[in-house]
């Protein structure tokens, strides 16, 4: 045994510097952080330079903001309430319902090590991250006589304000919440302690979070609470007693690596078009997920698709439970790779049915609701085993779905950091920084870890970043491509080359935006080659794409309004290009074609048009745990790609079609694969999948919900007639598929095959698996 793990733990080791030495010239290959044992996390110490280039006032607005240099003390007794929230809304932020939102107040509100006692919630204002200590993650504790909603706050109602709030929950974009411990035992058990209000959409983030709740029968404390929302991605976070682990109900979700212990439930799902959890572990709760089911239309909306891949459940009575027998689609269930262990009831209904029983044993595959296959359009309405999916070993780590959470260097030293602002990048949103940016790069890749101080960094031709680059930023630092080098669209150029063509090595991104300055229909934003010799070793997290609806992008309201149909409104030619000799592990990106103003508190819908989503050709292995809305002609397009898992995927197509009608503005280029649009399809595909094998869609969710502005097709579910098309050389399965506004839900060649009529669910419609 010895000698074998040995030898795999060299083989990883040595693996390392081999792929940095191909990528990058510098001359002392990074081998590991040399942070000394009491050494803070290295945010703490670092240069703090960053700033909001398109601020009001750049010169003095604060982006990183020490808790402590506000008067937190961290000692456990001093109520330490007013100073973290001064550190959070100081400087003029986007937040007290004035405020629905805004790109120029970015905030990191870094916490040193420590207890925090609080009495009232904190507040986490629009696009702030709020980051513990990654080396001994902070306490943040609730006093006995806290009163509020919860420790963590990121949509307060109003007071008296009749259910208003600070924020739209389904435009609550651009959070994150990571490395602390939450404490609400000093509550009392029977108090609605509350860990964290967490209704969010898109662009947000908790990771590396414990919640320490009251394990008393009596308990009534939650982890979190999110009654509505849209989004988003959740992963590392334990919970621990509780009455609910998670109280949960948002449009989509996706969630990954969580674990609750001795909670009475360890999840509520209160409603929802679909949600997906991977690699979950329950121990010692009374049910696992308590499923709110029955609703089938709008109105009586509940929990309409839930995933679960890869979960452990031990010493826990349910599994499973749904309020409502069903008989026909009303809550579709996908079980996948589900290990029980003394769980007596695998699945069953509150009234004590047993579905499926349990004991100790491993749910293979298994569903309840409506199962398709192949071009047949009839269904079988199932509640039993189903089609596995095929899983390609390279996607797998221990017969589980590989996941990799987001690297955050905390046994680096600051010193093996270095500065992009210190080494001449102004991140200023005017000055052209490309040159600044890649002597950069080329000089340190590999042999440092690259941080993007806050800013917005202007460039003006093809930045590549080299195979072997660990790069980080700060409160989502701007990369922003424009000018003239983007400006065609018959002869497209990449903004941002990540590896060079046929490169090797590791490569990380987080914490990073993807931005261009319209018009710029020649851009291809991303072009995604390095190939990582290691699992999962290229990737990019918590990193985003967001094309135009803010300040410094020209494309704005005042450029853009709904409607306009103007040359100046382009914002890419493809957004994310995934090439044939690349893998990725992408987790929470957010690939959006902005359909309003964040920086206009009209928040008014903006026309302006990107051509292409994501693009992948990647051999992989791939996962994709990531969103792409709202772009011309496709959101997803596999071509010729094998070995991807994708869960869950969330689209919408653009608002204006068909008017235009795809692809114009832009043309059919077959050297990009692009789709084709049969008659009678005058929206963008969701979901197109040419030629490609071994792909496992594991939670979809594929919306539609205008035609030319207007909704009046969405009760008929008429936006758009097709929305996802496989063809029929390709293999593939989808589980948990949940279509809006769109005829038919899948079609195979083009040809629409299944009807979303047979499986209205909700607002959605739902398909629990189709297999080809
Ligand atoms: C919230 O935003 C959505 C999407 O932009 C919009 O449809 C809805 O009307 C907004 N809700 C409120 C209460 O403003
Ligand atoms: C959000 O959820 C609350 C509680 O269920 C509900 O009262 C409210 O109407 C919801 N708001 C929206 C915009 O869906
Ligand atoms: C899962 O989360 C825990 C923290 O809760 C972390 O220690 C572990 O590395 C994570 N595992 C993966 C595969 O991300
Ligand atoms: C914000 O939007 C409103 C409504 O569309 C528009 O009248 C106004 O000019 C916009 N403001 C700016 C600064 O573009």
């Amino acid at each position: 045994m010895a000698p074998t793990l040995l030898l795999l733990a060299y083989g990883l080791l040595a693996s390392a510097p081999l792929a940095l030495a191909l990528g990058s010239a510098c001359s002392t290959p990074i081998s590991g952080g040399t942070a000394a044992a009491g050494d803070p996390f290295w945010m703490q110490n670092i240069d703090h330079q960053g700033t909001s280039a398109f601020n009001p006032d750049p010169s003095t607005y604060q982006v990183f903001r020490n808790v402590k240099d506000f008067g937190a003390t961290g000692n456990g007794v001093t109520d330490d309430t007013d100073a973290i929230n001064s550190a959070i809304s100081s400087g003029s932020r986007c937040g007290d319902a004035t405020c629905s939102s805004s790109t120029v107040t970015p905030a990191v509100v870094f916490f040193p090590q420590g207890t925090y006692l609080v009495s009232s919630p904190i507040i986490a204002y629009y696009y702030t991250q709020l980051i513990g200590d990654a080396r001994v993650p902070p306490t943040i504790r609730a006093s006995s006589s806290f009163s509020g909603m919860a420790v963590i706050d990121a949509d307060p109602y109003i007071p008296n304000g009749y259910g208003a709030e600070w924020y739209n929950s389904t435009n609550n974009f651009y959070r994150s919440v990571r490395n602390f411990v939450i404490d609400v035992t000093e509550m009392s058990a029977t108090s609605s302690a509350t860990g964290l209000h967490w209704q969010v959409s898109q662009g947000t983030s908790l990771y590396n979070l414990v919640v320490e709740m009251s394990t008393a029968s009596n308990t009534a404390h939650q982890g979190i609470f999110m009654e509505n929302g849209s989004g988003g991605f959740m992963g590392d976070l334990v919970f621990n007693g509780g009455k609910y682990g998670i109280w949960v109900g948002n449009q989509q979700f996706t969630v990954r690596n969580v674990t609750f212990n001795n909670a009475n439930t360890a999840v509520y799902m209160d409603w929802n078009w679909g949600w997906t959890f991977q690699d979950i572990t329950i121990n010692n709760c009374q049910i696992g997920f308590d499923v709110r089911t029955g609703g089938l239309s709008e109105s009586e909306q509940s929990a309409g698709a839930v995933a679960i891949i890869d979960a452990t459940v031990s010493n826990t009575p349910v599994f499973v439970q749904t309020t409502e027998a069903s008989t026909s689609l009303a809550g579709s269930l996908v079980l996948n790779n589900c290990q029980l262990t003394d769980v007596p009831t695998a699945v069953g209904v509150a009234n004590g049915d047993v579905v499926l029983a349990g004991g100790t044993t491993t749910i293979a595959s298994w569903g309840q609701g409506n199962v398709y296959s192949g071009t047949n359009n009839g269904h079988t309405f199932v509640q039993g085993n189903i089609a596995a999916p095929t899983k390609p070993g390279s996607l797998l780590s221990n017969g589980r779905i590989f996941g990799r959470t987001r690297p955050q260097y905390e046994n680096y030293a600051v010193s093996q950091f270095v500065s992009v602002k210190s080494e001449g990048a102004k991140g200023d949103g005017h000055t052209d920084d490309t040159a600044a940016l890649q002597s950069t790069l080329n000089k340190y890749s590999g042999c440092n870890i690259i941080f993007f101080d806050a800013g917005t960094y202007l460039i003006t031709s093809t930045l590549t970043i080299p195979a072997g680059t660990q790069m980080i930023g700060e409160a989502w630092t701007v990369i922003m491509g424009s000018g003239s080098a983007f400006a065609d669209q018959s002869n497209p150029t990449v903004m941002v080359e990540v590896g060079e063509s046929g490169s090797s090595g590791i490569l990380e991104i987080s914490d990073i935006l993807f931005v261009t300055q319209g018009p710029t229909p020649g851009a291809i934003v991303v072009e995604w080659n390095v190939n990582s010799p290691s699992q999962g070793g290229a990737g990019m997290w918590d990193t985003h794409f967001r094309l135009g609806g803010a300040d410094g992008t020209n494309l704005q309201t005042a450029q853009c309004p709904h409607g306009s149909d103007s040359n100046s409104c382009f914002a890419a030619f493809l957004a994310l290009h995934l090439t044939s000799g690349s893998n990725a592990y992408l987790e929470g990106t957010w690939v959006w074609l902005a359909d309003h103003d964040l920086d206009n508190a009209s928040q008014d819908q903006l026309t302006i048009f990107s051509g292409r989503g994501i693009l992948s050709q990647s051999a992989g292995p791939v996962w994709m745990i990531g969103t792409a809305e709202h772009h011309t002609l496709y959101q997803y397009n596999l071509a010729g790609a094998q070995n991807h898992y994708m869960g869950l995927i969330q689209t919408e197509t653009p608002y204006y079609q068909p008017s235009p009608a795809p692809p114009s503005p832009f043309s059919i280029e077959s050297s990009y694969s692009d789709p084709s649009f049969p008659s009678g399809q005058t929206a963008a595909w969701a979901l197109y999948v040419q030629t490609s094998t071994d792909i496992l869609v594991f939670g979809a969710g594929h919306y539609s919900f205008f035609q030319n502005y207007a909704q009046t097709c969405l009760s008929s579910n008429s936006c758009q007639e097709q929305i996802v098309s496989v063809d029929s050389s390709s293999s593939l399965s989808i589980y948990s598929l949940s279509t809006i506004g769109s005829t038919y839900q899948l079609s195979v060649n083009g040809a629409g095959v299944i009807s979303q009529s047979s499986n209205v669910d909700g607002l959605q419609s739902t398909v629990t698996v189709w297999t080809q």
